[in-house]
This record gives structure tokens, C-alpha cells and sequence, in this order.
């Protein structure tokens, strides 16, 4: 895994918004969204900024940002695959979606692959339920698809 870089920008918009949260009680969830928004994750370098800045003990951060899913600990892929896996998704055969999109990208649910491509996740019900089951890549949804449309739709993010 590469080391982690960040532009003076991202510094900068990092260390005003923490300083702007830093005197408002209970901001640390919302310190750490808006660190996420910045960088897209939240590395352990930015999980330490955040303490210093709010002076926190690191492991209150660490913690909250193991506990909630919506917080990314790694770096994820240049394209975020998701197969949702909630109920009315499940039974038309979400399971099946997953393997394959998983065979295609050679990783599982939760990984990121080792070129920086893909990140592949099983979500929960993304509120589409009409369109069961689906994937979603970046913001686009494909839905009411079967596991032979997979290969197709993962064909449009290869490079
Ligand atoms: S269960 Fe998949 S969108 Fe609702």
C-alpha cells in the first residue's frame, strides 16, 4: 500500500474546518464526516490530525471511525462497486451479482484491489427496491439485472 500524500490544499481546508468544529460540543462524528469529504477516507495520518486538533485521545477516533461503515479506513478504488444486499435485492438473486462481480475484479466484499481499481462492497438496501436486484458503480445504478449483465456493465470501468 502506497504512503499516504496530501496536498497543501486538502491540509489546509483540513485544519480550518477542525478549528471551526473545535469549540462545538459533540462535533467530532461531523469533524471526522467532513475529514472523509476531503480525502475520501480516513487514514490513520488524518485519524491523528483529528485528535491533535480536536484533542481527543486518538483511540475515541480510531474507534468511532472502526465502528461506523461509513467511514473508510483505506483508500478506496478509483470505482466503487456495490451490490446491494438487502432483502428484496437478496431473494432476486443479489448473491449470485456478487460473486460475479467479485470473479471480474478478483477481490471480495470490503476490498479494494491491489491496482487501485475497484473497491467492491455488499451495501445495505440503497432505497431502489423497484429495481432489484442491482449494482451500483460510483453514483450509477443498474438495475433489474441478472448476473449475465454483469460482465457488460463491469466492461465500462476498465480503464
Ligand atoms: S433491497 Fe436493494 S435497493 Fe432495496
Amino acid at each position: 500500500m502506497s504512503a499516504f500524500v496530501d496536498t497543501q490544499e486538502q491540509r489546509v481546508q483540513l485544519e480550518k474546518t477542525l478549528n471551526e468544529l473545535k469549540p462545538v460540543k459533540g462535533s467530532l462524528m461531523m469533524a471526522m464526516q467532513k475529514a472523509q469529504e476531503i480525502y475520501g477516507y480516513l487514514p490513520r495520518e488524518i485519524q491523528v490530525r483529528i485528535a491533535e486538533i480536536l484533542d481527543m485521545p486518538l483511540e475515541k477516533v480510531y474507534g468511532i471511525a472502526t465502528f461506523y461503515t461509513q467511514f473508510h479506513l483505506n483508500k478506496p478504488g478509483k470505482y466503487k462497486v456495490g451490490v446491494c444486499m438487502g432483502t428484496a435485492c437478496y431473494v432476486r438473486g443479489a448473491g449470485e451479482l456478487l460473486d460475479r462481480v467479485s470473479q471480474i475484479t478478483g477481490i471480495p466484499a470490503g476490498a479494494t484491489s491491489e491496482d487501485g481499481m475497484y473497491t467492491v462492497e455488499a451495501t445495505r438496501c440503497i432505497g431502489c427496491c423497484g429495481l432489484a436486484p442491482l449494482i451500483t458503480v460510483g453514483e450509477e445504478v443498474y438495475g433489474n439485472i441478472g448476473v449475465k449483465d454483469v460482465d457488460g456493465i463491469m466492461a465500462k470501468y476498465k480503464e
